[in-house]
């Protein structure tokens, strides 16, 4: 599998290619070519122009053969490997191991994307270690690290952000029953998702405001950005720059850098544009203050059958739960407090830790429910009746989710 934008060396270009930009040696973009290779002798005008390397688009053209490192689509063997997956951790027996994989994975996402700011190499076996974590906890229970996913803090974005991004993917791909080493190629993928940004200047990336017509031209490149940085590392999967250079694709054709629509648009494309605008959307950014998971999810699914993909909106949503950990909810009773858990099993019954009693007055103490335990002693009690703003009522959801982490 390929995606359908790719670096190629001038030497393996064939006719019937359509060549987007060429680059010389030193990877400096010569121009945009925007061309169908319609004879050899294009190819050696390009050569003779100091062209070392093109953008083919593998749409609008041929494709280059695959190589020898591109990945296998699920087989029998992945679907035996599935079957045998389950959760077999329970949360709380995950989250410790689960917060020191989120926290390590932040610290070398920063040291790539850091080494990346500064012109330096970084190393991939580091991003493919933190990989394997996120996938072995997923795999030992994916909602350990998703809660962890919605402890939001501000001033390490860029780093948080990319591993939760890493985090939501491979989660996905785990219940869409991608093999193990497809998992970890799409996490991978998730880390370094953004890594382009790291060549776009911090004026923009930190501008407050909306950007200008400029500006956003240049912010729109940084998934090629991303491409190019890793087009020398080997050990980096066709699967994981489909991430890359797809995450702002748009099911509509709406997106960049290609404005690719449909099925033009790979699975783990869509799926990145999920995860991504997910996190973007319930983070603090400094233009605007986090989103709830509701108010997030209710946008991304309004979305459906235009910017994103239907099938892969209705699995998230499930995933994540109609109420998902972070959810500021009311109950029946007039309680109201922060979801800190959700079973899969009961999505309308989770853990909740009250914070106002059912006069809307502030408890001291707050008391933990477990809704489900509760509904079967008290059937008809005990139901969420609305999710809230939390900042409407000055609560600050992160403080209790990481006090409820840190007791896990
Ligand atoms: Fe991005």
């Amino acid at each position: 599998m390929s995606g359908p934008v790719k670096k190629i060396n001038i030497d393996e270009v064939e006719e019937g290619m359509f060549i987007e930009d060429v680059f010389n040696d030193s990877n400096v973009l010569l121009l945009s070519a925007n061309v169908t290779v319609t004879s050899r002798g294009q190819i050696e005008h390009l050569k003779n122009q100091g062209v070392c390397s093109v953008y083919i688009n593998t749409v609008k053209g041929k494709d280059a053969p695959p190589k020898e490192n591109e990945s296998p689509a699920v087989s029998a063997g992945d679907s035996q490997e599935m079957a045998a997956r389950n959760r077999a951790v329970s949360y709380f027996e995950e989250l410790e191991r689960a917060r020191s994989i989120h926290r390590q994975t932040i610290k070398t996402a920063k040291d790539a994307l850091e080494a990346i700011r500064l012109g330096r190499d970084f190393s991939v076996a580091s991003i493919e270690q933190a990989a394997e974590g996120i996938v072995e906890s997923i795999i030992n229970n994916p909602d350990a690290l998703i809660s962890l996913c919605q402890i939001k803090g501000y001033d390490e974005y860029t780093y948080v952000h990319s591993v939760n991004v890493g985090v939501l993917i491979t989660s996905l791909a785990n219940i869409m029953s991608y093999s193990r080493q497809r998992m970890l190629e799409a996490g991978m993928g998730g880390i370094l998702h953004d890594i382009g940004k790291m060549r776009v200047p911090e004026y923009i990336l930190n501008k407050p405001g909306k950007f200008t017509e400029a500006e956003f031209n240049i912010m729109k490149k940084h998934p090629r950005h991303g491409l190019d940085i890793i087009e020398n590392k080997p050990n980096i999967a066709e699967l994981s720059k489909v991430v890359i250079i797809q995450h702002h694709e748009r099911y509509n054709g709406s997106g960049y850098p290609l404005g690719l629509k449909a099925e033009q648009i790979k699975e783990i494309g869509l799926i990145s544009a999920v995860a991504d605008v997910y996190d973007a959307l319930t983070s603090d950014r400094i233009y605007r203050a986090a989103w709830t998971p509701q108010k997030a999810l209710a946008l991304i699914f309004q979305g459906c059958d235009k910017e994103y993909h239907r099938g892969i909106v209705e699995r998230f949503t499930k995933h994540l739960g109609i109420y998902p950990v972070g959810s500021f909810v009311r109950l029946v009773s007039g309680e109201m407090g922060v979801v800190v858990y959700v079973d899969k099993e009961s999505l309308l019954a989770p853990r909740v830790l009250v914070l106002f009693d059912p006069t809307g007055k502030r408890l001291k103490d707050p008391l933990e429910y477990d809704l489900l335990k509760l509904q079967t002693e008290n059937p008809g009690e005990f139901k969420i009746d609305i999710s809230l703003n939390p900042k409407a009522f000055q609560v600050d959801v992160n403080h209790y989710l990481r006090d409820k982490t840190a007791l896990g």
